[in-house]
Parts: structure tokens; sequence; C-alpha cells
């Protein structure tokens, strides 16, 4: 059995801590023979767990506490700690071998609830089980969510070669912020939402720049933000938004103005890989 689950890109801007899309790269778990003890085969270095203490056995064990340890192999070609997913992939993968190993029958509900309750906020584990573009609350312990197609475009990720851990992403945010601005970023993000279900990414692209809940907060810790924003107007992209906490930039792109933004993208002076993504539209898959 192998499971693969995508990465996943929160926020779109002023969709905070709700909305995301998953994205076409992905972290692949193949689950081998019974053996002693859990084994989680990767080269993905040093800083992660092969053994039981891995987040992703962690997971499973919380959900089926009885499974029977196995080897696993563990690949990934999504980055760590760069605001596309990489914890919450792993969280739903674990959940996965959960369900599956203990023959648990969730649904995909039940998997967005538990996934949410581990990871606090639904936005990329959402995305991540059901695919596509998910809007997502949880509120009082229970989570509401809705996917929809994303219309078509490029997604280039500008992933710079920084990490940038949430926690340390979250602790600029303020603690509360007035009732009159709360209601100019809810109304950007409802407009947002509105412009995608209607296809009209050259509206949700404006509408992703004018975010009022977190990327004002966030600049300094990403000044790449602000430059890749005024490359963008000047190609002529849809749009621009931080990924999750940060530090990677996702731009909406026409296919035909992809090459040229890259070619702009390249020329900044930070160190950072540039992928031409698509969305993902099934979410986790287990073959
Ligand atoms: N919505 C979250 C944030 C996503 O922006 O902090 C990252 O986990």
């Amino acid at each position: 059995m192998k499971i693969r689950i995508p990465a996943t890109s929160a926020n779109l801007g002023p969709g905070f801590d709700s909305c995301g899309i998953a994205l076409s790269q992905y972290l692949s778990i193949e689950v081998l023979e019974i053996a002693e003890e859990w084994v989680i085969k990767h080269s993905l270095g040093t800083d992660i767990p092969n053994d039981k203490s891995n987040l992703l056995i962690q997971t499973a064990l919380k959900i089926a506490p009885d499974l029977t340890p196995r080897v696993l192999k563990m690949t990934s070609d999504i980055p760590l700690a760069r605001g596309l997913g990489s914890s919450s992939s792993v969280i739903v993968g674990g959940i996965e071998l959960a369900n599956r190993l203990g023959n648990l029958n969730l649904s995909q509900k039940d998997k967005v609830q538990i996934a949410t309750e581990i990871e606090g906020h639904p936005d990329n584990v959402a995305p991540a089980i059901c695919g596509d573009f998910v809007v997502a609350s949880y509120v009082d312990g229970e989570v509401h969510s809705v996917k929809h197609h994303f219309p078509m475009c490029d997604v280039i990720a500008y992933i710079p070669d920084v990490h940038l851990l949430t926690s340390e992403s979250r602790s600029v945010l303020p603690a509360s912020i007035p009732y009159k601005e709360a209601v100019q970023a809810s109304s950007i993000a409802n407009v947002m939402i509105a412009a995608i279900l209607n296809g009209n990414l050259p509206l949700a692209g404006v509408m992703m720049e004018k975010d009022r809940w977190h990327e004002a907060y966030r600049k300094k810790l990403v000044p790449h933000l602000d430059q890749i924003r005024n490359l963008g107007h000047t190609v002529g992209v849809y749009g621009a938004f931080l990924s999750g906490a940060g530090p990677t930039v996702l731009i909406l792109s026409p296919e035909e103005k992809t090459e040229k933004m890259v070619q702009e993208l390249e020329k900044l002076p930070l160190s950072a890989a540039i992928n031409v993504l698509s969305i993902d539209k099934e979410g986790i898959q287990v073959f």
C-alpha cells in the first residue's frame, strides 16, 4: 500500500486560517512488512526521526494505539518549514495510516475533523485531504468545510532557502484587531472567495493582495513579498500572497505570463527555488 498526500498552501491572503489549496508536490508513504518496532526509511535528513517518535507514527498511534509495527518508506518533495504544509501532510498521512491499518472506516469529514484538532487550524489539512480549493471554519471545536473547483492557472512557488517556523510567524500577529478593521478584512476575504467561485481570477488576485489579517504583521519576516508583488504587477500575473506562514510566496499566473514571471523572479537577490506547480484536484490518495 502506498499513501500519497499533496503539499498545500494556506490563507491565499485574506482567507487566514480558513482557505487553502492543494498543490502538485507530494509526501509518499509506502507501507512495507510487519516488524518488531516501527521503522521509517527515508533520506530526508537526520532531523527527521526514523522510529516511532516520528510525527507520522505519533499521529497514527494517537488514533489507533494498538497498531502492529511496520517498516515504512517515506519520500517527499515538500520542503520543510517553508509554508507548504509539510507537517500537515505528515499528520494527514498518519491519520490515513491508522485508518487503513486499523480498519477504522473514517469518512473524509472525520479525517478533516481529527486532522484539524491535531493541527489547530483546517486550512492546510483540509485541502491535503480533499484536494483542490477548500474553505473551512473551526469554531467551538467543530469543523465545517466546503471543497470547490479552483480556476485553471499556473501556480509559481517562490521558495526561499530559509526556514520559518509557523510558531515564529504566528508570534508577530496581534492578539486582537479593531472591530471596523475586522469587518473590512472579512469583506475582502468574502469577495476573494466569491471571485474564485465565479472563476474570476483577476478579481480574486486583487483581493488576495489586500489581506488585513496577517500579512502586514509578517512583512518584516518576509521582505521579498512586496518585491514579488511589484514584479507581478509589471508582468501582469493575477496576484501573489504569502503561502501559509511563509516564507514561500505563491504567484497565480495565466499560463502565457509564467515564463516571464519566472525570469523576473530569478533576478531577485535571495537564494530560492522557483517551482511551477498546478492545483492537485484529488487530495490524499491510497494506491
Ligand atoms: N493559517 C496558518 C498561518 C497556516 O498562517 O499561520 C500555517 O500553519
